[in-house]
């Protein structure tokens, strides 16, 4: 199909939208990376592209960072979005549309979605009992729970949840969905995760879905039960349509650009896109999107980036360094697509030395510096230079070059149509070796074999840099201004990438800055470990007294703590499950209680104020996470919370219904 065709036609390209719980790490821009990498390509196609991005603001975590923080969850977000989108400014990432789930036109437009689902009896009122997943956001059974009770996702810890919900009757897609993934084979991609999802999830059965909580309030109210806020998967999976205008008056985006062309997100959300969302979009009698892939993770030291694990490297620091087309350049290259691979400050360094200083770099600089020493900057005519055989094995090389690029695109290869491009940027450097210029220069008979040489190169590298604009958007432009030829459109477009010999002789090349200075590895090691550490939180300074030294004036007055401070306490309802006498004390009780997610022996000086008999069945209130401490020789693992008035001794308990597990905050 050529080009002009291809004009007429759109492009719907979407990344997950984010959680603003925290600063985005270089994992996060990873998926944002190719995805811009992909839309951009579209665009030089001639598509007319819809790029779309955003942030997924609502959810439990997000409340409870927002408390401990002392600020409302919107101050909250604000704040972090406002630096996720100067992030994406200085990575280059082109997105069309930026959506945030606190935004009115999303909030009105997944009520509408809520009610319409409930209205055509796709979603019922229920009760749900489950272990929930705060930072997943996800209930799990019993028998999905890794050991320890731990979360199948993230592996962190769960709670055991009851609560009144509505549910969306996913168990009644499996079928449908297995049958349209053997309809559409190219809809999950890379194909081995479609096996995953058939294998573990379709085959197994689906259950139906909670979709709403009613145990926080940073959610979409739904509208005819306000009790609820909808569960935050309906919410964020309805941000590629209602970004698009479904369920306002203005459809129009939505009527041009849905079924999106391709969901670009990370391994571990292929499930919710793949199951969830087009059940969802089923029930609502809408199309399906296209095409999900799910890419690999970035790893540190083994291990997927998170904040909570402490191992994230920050995108600003790398891209405010070493400039955003040289981490573009990394992220795009470094790991084939749809694996895992890992990031190291010296896979990063190497790359930058070895590919664009080394490889490109020197490419650009001593061609540009041939031309204008041999040449004065402009390339003899034609019928001055002199061909050689050798030169048609180049030419061959770069005929077809577009072609293989596009081939790559098109599977989301990012790596391998890099490689492909750097395998003529390393055919011309041998190339340069191969014909000595600088022989030639020596004589007279040599000048228009020189010309020729130089030629070749130069009309190789205007073809390298039109084929770096997605990956790289800012490199393009500074090659083409050395080679004199900026602003050309017809000799810098896309499509004319795959015509050889346009290099005009009128073009008069000018040296310019190294495209990317050479490194000294040890020394940015260093830099970059000097950064991080600084980042790093500071060891708590010893506690000072105030009455001696006197109090500063950042200092809290004696006895008051932060919000901080406070947050550090994981506070538990617990249930009592069984209780005793510790033999030989007449002080002590030993209780068993479940926090929700395990049974834990508490040893409490509480005997003199209840009777063993009196006390399972009670909901009380835990300290779960105290360091286990002996009393008589046995453990105890928390503590249970009491008010004592003289002489007298009262558990604290909750005022009404609540389930053991359930957070105290
Ligand atoms: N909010 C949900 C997505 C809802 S989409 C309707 C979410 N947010 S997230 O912020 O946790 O993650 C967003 C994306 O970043 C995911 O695709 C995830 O895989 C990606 N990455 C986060 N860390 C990553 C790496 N270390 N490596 C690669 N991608 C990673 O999930």
């Amino acid at each position: 199909m050529s080009d002009n065709n291809e004009a007429k036609k759109t492009y719907y390209i979407s990344t997950p939208i984010y959680y603003p719980s925290d600063k985005l790490h270089i994992g996060h821009s990873y998926t944002t990376v190719a995805a811009d990498c992909m839309a951009r390509y579209k665009r030089l196609k001639g598509y007319d592209v819809m790029f779309l991005t955003g942030t997924d603001e609502h959810g439990l975590k997000i409340e409870k960072r927002a408390a401990a923080k002392g600020v409302t969850p919107q101050q909250y977000v604000d704040e972090i979005v406002a630096g996720i989108k100067d992030l994406w400014s200085i990575m280059d990432i082109s997105y069309d549309k930026f959506i945030r789930t606190t935004d009115d036109y999303h909030v009105r437009g997944v009520q509408k979605i809520f009610k319409e689902l409930y209205d055509r009896g796709e979603i019922y009122k229920g009760a749900y009992e489950g272990y929930y997943c705060t930072p997943c956001e996800s209930f799990w059974t019993k028998t999905q729970l890794k050991e320890g009770g731990r979360c199948p996702d993230c592996g962190g810890e769960t709670q055991l949840a009851k609560e009144e919900c509505y549910f969306f009757r996913l168990s009644k897609y499996s079928q449908r969905l297995i049958d349209y993934y053997n309809e559409h084979p190219e809809f999950i991609n890379p194909p081995a995760r479609k096996n995953e999802m058939i294998a573990n999830f379709l085959e197994k059965g689906l259950d139906d879905l909670c979709v709403s909580r009613s145990t926080f309030t940073w959610g979409i109210p739904v509208t005819f039960d306000e009790k609820h806020v909808v569960y935050v998967w309906v919410d964020a999976l309805s941000n590629y349509i209602t970004a698009l205008g479904y369920g306002s008056d203005d459809t129009s985006l939505y009527d041009k650009f849905w079924p999106c062309d391709l969901h670009l997100v990370g391994k571990e959300i292929v499930r919710f896109h793949t199951i969830i969302w087009p059940a969802m979009l089923m029930a609502l009698d809408l199309p399906l999107p296209k095409r999900v892939y799910g890419h690999g993770w970035l790893l540190l030291n083994g291990d997927k980036m998170s904040k909570s694990k402490g191992n994230v490297v920050d995108p600003v620091v790398l891209v405010d360094r070493y400039s955003s087309d040289a981490i573009r350049y990394f992220l795009l290259r470094e790991v084939p697509f749809g694996s895992d691979g890992s990031f190291t400050p010296e896979s990063l360094l190497n790359r930058i030395n070895s590919d664009l200083a080394n490889d490109l770099g020197n490419l650009v600089s001593r061609t540009v510096s041939m031309q204008l020493k041999y040449f004065g900057g402009s390339l003899p005519e034609a019928q001055n230079r002199l061909a050689a055989p050798l030169d048609d094995e180049i030419i061959d090389l770069f005929k077809g070059l577009k072609a293989r690029v596009e081939e790559q695109f098109d599977e989301l290869q990012f790596p391998l149509a890099l490689a492909e491009i750097w395998k003529c940027v390393s055919r011309l450097n041998k190339y340069i070796d191969e014909t000595a210029p600088w022989a030639l220069a020596k004589t007279e008979e040599g000048i228009p074999r020189l010309a020729q040489v130089l030629y070749v190169l130069a009309e190789g590298i205007r073809i390298i840099g039109i084929l770096l604009e997605p990956f790289m958007p800012n490199t393009p432009g500074r090659i083409f201004a050395q080679l004199g030829i900026a602003g050309n459109d017809a000799i810098i477009s896309w499509q004319s990438a795959e015509n050889w010999g346009l290099y005009p002789s009128s073009a008069v090349c000018v040296k310019g800055d190294p495209l990317f200075p050479r490194l000294d590895i040890e020394k940015e090691l260093e830099a970059l470990e000097a950064i991080k550490n600084a980042a790093a939180p500071k060891p708590a300074e010893p506690v000072k007294d105030n009455k001696q030294e006197g109090a500063k004036k950042d200092e809290l007055p004696e006895g008051v703590i932060t919000i901080d401070d406070f947050a550090k306490v994981s506070l538990k309802v617990a249930e009592v499950l069984t209780c005793e006498r510790v033999e030989g004390s007449d002080k002590l009780l030993r209780l068993t209680v479940t926090n929700g997610e395990k049974e834990k022996q508490i040893v409490s000086g509480i005997a003199k104020f209840y009777a063993p008999e009196d006390l399972p069945g009670k909901k009380v209130i835990l300290v779960d996470n105290l360091k286990p401490a002996k009393l008589k020789g046995i453990v105890s693992e928390g503590m249970l919370l009491a008010a004592t008035c003289e002489g007298n001794l009262k558990l604290l308990t909750v005022d009404g219904d609540i389930p053991a597990g359930s957070s105290i905050s």
